[in-house]
């Protein structure tokens, strides 16, 4: 018979941030007992963007004093923990393998389960971390490498019905802060200029807007970019008014394809519980994307949750809760488990990228 109090180490590390957490659940509650996080931004922001090589060994510098540094804020002993979670993809398998060999080695020395999560299942159960809620309900999550809607229907249960062909929302933010000279990460310097921007000023497209489904393309929005800069001289307003605009733009998107993916949930899910939508990943710290949404919430009578901005960007908490669920089903990996760099949540979903038209 399991334990009645479960405790789990979840090791993130498929990006830029390193992160190790312990959760805990018992009969009653989820508890967050400690959730260290590292970022690296100072070593990627001369470069406008992750270096793989850079974000691998950054990781492995880090690890075992952030592993340590859990332990100690959660006052538990190694002893104590039920299992070893790790995200083994999707993400960039340098840092991957960092994470999922900690793991590993900590599971075998204690005798005790490992678990490979996927990185999307942590982001999809994040919202469980702060708020009981029960399934299903529809994700948006929308971060720098993966922009999706994805039906959670249950634990392991997972449909996507939209996708981005091109680049993810938080890569568009990212690049287009880089034409603009603008720091890095772009999500948080492009809605501080906007704020005091005029966002009528320039007209950027609006990609697959007119197709009646929830997929998204934003490399046409950023190329749109590149060519206003290179006509206008880069000057503080310049940024104010092209990051107003670029933001507004995204939020008209956003909007007008999470309404599409609302009504396809509908159509597909025949349950009598009010809809609510989990938006997930950097880019929901958006202050004007929430609101947008909030909004939407109101027209289309269905409830918007955003877990805390903690949660939303990359952390371990989000993997030791996906460890806690996986544990309490018996789903455990073996040792030889290997990190997939790409690791779809939905099986069946087919391969967008590249696709120009997707309608029918
Ligand atoms: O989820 P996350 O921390 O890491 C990934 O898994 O990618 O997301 C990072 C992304 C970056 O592209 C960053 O520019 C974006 O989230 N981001 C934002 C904001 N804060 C972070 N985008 C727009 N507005 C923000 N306030
Ligand atoms: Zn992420």
């Amino acid at each position: 018979m399991k334990n009645k109090v479960v405790k789990v180490m979840g090791i993130e590390s498929s990006c830029d941030e390193t992160s190790v957490a312990i959760v805990q659940k018992d009969d009653k509650e989820i508890k967050v007992l400690s959730n260290i996080v590292k970022s690296q931004i100072d070593i990627h922001e001369h470069y406008g963007g992750v270096v793989p090589e850079l974000a691998a060994r950054a990781h492995s510098d880090v690890i075992d004093k952030l592993i340590v540094m859990a332990l100690e804020k959660a006052k538990v002993s190694l002893k104590q923990i039920d299992a070893f979670a790790a995200t083994a993809g999707p993400g960039l398998l340098g840092g991957l393998l960092v994470g999922v060999v900690a793991g590993k080695t900590l599971a075998h020395y204690s005798n005790k389960p490992f678990i490979a999560v996927n990185h999307l299942e942590g982001h999809a159960l994040s919202i469980k971390l702060e708020r009981d809620i029960s399934f299903p309900y529809l994700l948006l999550l929308v971060s720098g490498g993966h922009t999706e809607f994805t039906i959670i229907k249950g634990f392991d249960s997972y449909k996507r019905i939209g996708t981005t062909i091109d680049d993810a929302l938080g890569e568009a933010f990212d690049k287009t802060a880089r034409l603009l000279k603008l720091g890095y990460p772009g999500g948080p310097e492009i809605e501080k200029y906007a704020a005091y921007g005029d966002s009528d000023r320039f007209k950027l497209p609006m990609p697959l807007i007119k197709e009646k489904n929830s997929h998204f393309s934003f490399a046409g929005l950023k190329s749109s970019v590149a060519n206003i800069v290179a006509e206008h001289r880069c000057t503080e307003k310049f940024k104010r008014d092209m990051s107003a605009s670029f933001q507004e733009t995204v939020n008209r998107i956003i909007f007008n394809k999470t309404q599409n993916a609302i009504r396809e949930y509908r159509k597909l899910v025949k349950s009598k519980k009010d809809l609510k939508v989990v938006v997930a990943g950097g880019v929901a710290a958006n202050k004007s994307i929430r609101h947008s949404l909030k909004k939407l919430g109101d027209i289309e009578d269905c409830e918007f949750l955003f877990p805390s901005i903690k949660y939303c960007t990359d952390n371990g908490a989000m993997i030791a809760l996906a460890g806690v669920e996986r544990f309490e089903r018996n789903k455990f990996n073996k040792l030889n488990f290997k990190p997939q760099p790409r690791w779809p949540l939905d099986k069946k979903a087919i391969f967008m990228k590249g696709k120009r038209s997707i309608e029918g």
